[in-house]
């Protein structure tokens, strides 16, 4: 029976159940599905997946898979697909926290991996052949080309190169999405071409992912939405922080090395990157543009505030309340929207020459400016590093923020030495928490730490701080530190809870 969203009317017959359609899916296959900071992942077949792998774990008979999304999954997939037990290697990003807690117990062999590179390693064989590729779509096209939703993230590279592609289209998901998104696929290393985004608006590819329809072994219509985003809302905290980035960036206009344009921004994903964005609703600058990662509640509503001019990214998260306001209108926007590959918007040539004031955020940082964004306590993964190191080296300006504390205080987020680094001091220009903000560019290790000390820390940390670096000054060096003493507060984090010097501790 023909259908209204599959213009190839050959492919009519291709509809099948989400569990006919898992079928193509085996014990030992590198499956690589669709899906993006919890947005446009495809949905029916990996529940199927997990629900077989949970009766395959029962009699003894597991079921495992590599599984390769753009970046976390949304309805609760990492974790259904983990609690079965059918993840026995999952790339390149997650954030959900029993996947988290399998990852940690060493059961899940979890490969975080700059988000712009994972197609790079399939296209040259480091990783793969990719057997099966799961991709939500609106629809497809009378060619058999594929028509992403709300998100881009690996799903072309993914359906150009396996074996078999399975099509789950979504009917809740607009069909306005159609015309959103750009694919453009790099030629083959070593003879590339330049990639030809020069403005976060260039439009350089097709709006569908082109394969042979030949290719499409399954089709499922499924209607589950999106999940909404888990950002909470902007607090006093991280209003500062937006507060102390916008006194800076104004300061940037004032001496003439911006204008009131900025340059193209890039935010980072979560409570605090989401919030800092919401501090340019109220700033003085205008025309503004983003080329980032995934777009959040915070680009609609700088959309709707007038100051941005147009967004470029790979995935559209929103939460419940912007999601019901943004998709009816989605045809609205559309013209100011793209959604492209990870591994463009990632894309280091691109991020140098449009020169991104990229933002994103970190766990924790130390005196001389190295940034840990994944690992706490040095041992237990949180989500992975995403595209902040994509953005953080290539960036105009590469800005970390984060509260100066966590739990409560038990834990400063600034320490001697970080537990385990993602960004070295060499790509972090500027630090923010609520305390202030600390300019590192052009410093000497040792000015970088006084900047931080005195800018950055809380006070319950910062007397502490001082005297370690104080005597690592003493002691000499570039970059001076206690060495048998650099990572003693996270010993007494793991040991007590908690960092608190013992002055603070008898007081609180
Ligand atoms: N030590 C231990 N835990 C810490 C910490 C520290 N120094 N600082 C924060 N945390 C904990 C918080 O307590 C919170 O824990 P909870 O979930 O148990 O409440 C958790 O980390 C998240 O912190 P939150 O303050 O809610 O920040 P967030 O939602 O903005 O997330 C990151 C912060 C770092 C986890 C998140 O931004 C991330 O995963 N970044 C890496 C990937 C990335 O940057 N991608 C973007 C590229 S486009």
């Amino acid at each position: 029976m023909p259908h209204a969203r599959i213009r190839l009317s050959s492919l009519a017959d291709k509809i099948v159940s989400a569990e006919e359609a898992a079928a193509h899916i085996q014990d030992g296959m590198i499956v690589g599905m669709s899906g993006f900071t919890r947005a446009g992942e495809a949905k029916a077949v990996p529940m199927a997946l997990a629900a077989r792998a949970k009766v395959a774990h029962a009699a003894g008979q597991p079921l495992k898979i590599t599984l390769i999304t753009g970046a976390s999954l949304g309805n609760d997939l990492d974790k259904q697909m983990a609690e079965a037990h059918l993840l026995s290697r999952r790339i390149p990003f997650q954030s959900d926290p029993a996947l988290r807690k399998a990852i940690n117990a060493g059961e899940v062999m979890f490969v975080d991996q700059h988000l712009s590179e994972t197609v790079e390693h399939l296209r040259t064989n480091q990783l793969g052949p990719v057997d099966v590729a799961v991709i939500e779509a609106v629809g497809i096209t009378a060619q058999g080309g594929i028509i992403p939703t709300t998100s881009v993230g690996n799903s072309a590279t993914f359906a150009i190169l396996a074996k078999k592609v399975i099509v789950e289209i979504n009917l809740t998901q607009p069909m306005e999405l159609e015309g959103l998104h750009d694919i453009y696929i790099p030629t083959r290393r070593p003879f590339r071409e330049p990639i030809p985004v020069v403005a976060p608006e260039s439009r350089v590819g097709l709006p569908f992912i082109p394969i042979p329809a030949e290719k499409i072994a399954a089709i499922v219509i499924t209607q589950k939405l999106d999940s909404a985003s888990n950002v909470l809302p902007p607090d006093e905290e991280t209003a500062a922080i937006a507060s102390h980035l916008m006194e800076f960036l104004k300061h940037e206009v004032k001496i003439g090395r911006l204008t009131n344009r900025l340059q193209p921004l890039q935010a980072g994903i979560g409570t605090i990157a989401n919030a800092v964005m919401h501090g340019f609703i109220e700033s003085p600058f205008s025309d503004l543009t983003m080329y980032s990662e995934v777009l959040q509640d915070s680009t609609f509503d700088l959309f709707d505030a007038g100051k941005l001019n147009f967004a470029s990214g790979s995935s559209i998260t929103l939460s419940k309340a912007k999601h019901d306001h943004v998709m009816p209108r989605i045809a609205e926007y559309k013209s100011r929207l793209i959604l492209r590959p990870q591994e463009i918007s990632n894309h280091p040539e691109i991020i140098r020459r449009l020169g991104l004031i990229g933002i994103n955020t970190a766990l924790e940082f130390d005196i001389f400016g190295n940034v840990n964004s994944t690992h706490v306590g040095g041992t237990n993964m949180m989500n992975g590093i995403g595209g902040s190191g994509d953005f953080a080296r290539n960036a105009y300006l590469s800005v970390f923020v984060t509260k100066s504390i966590a739990k409560g205080g038990a834990l400063s987020s600034v320490v001697p030495m970080v537990s385990h680094v993602d960004h070295t001091e060499h790509d972090v220009d500027i630090l923010v928490t609520e305390q202030g903000l600390a300019d590192l560019r052009e410093l000497a290790p040792r000015e970088r730490a006084r900047v931080i000390i005195d800018n950055c820390v809380h006070p319950l940390y910062r007397d502490a701080l001082d005297d370690y670096f104080a005597r690592g000054c003493a002691r000499g060096g570039h970059t001076p530190h206690i060495i048998e003493e650099a990572l003693s507060w996270h010993v007494k984090a793991r040991e007590t809870g908690s960092m608190l010097p013992e002055q603070e501790l008898r007081i609180a």
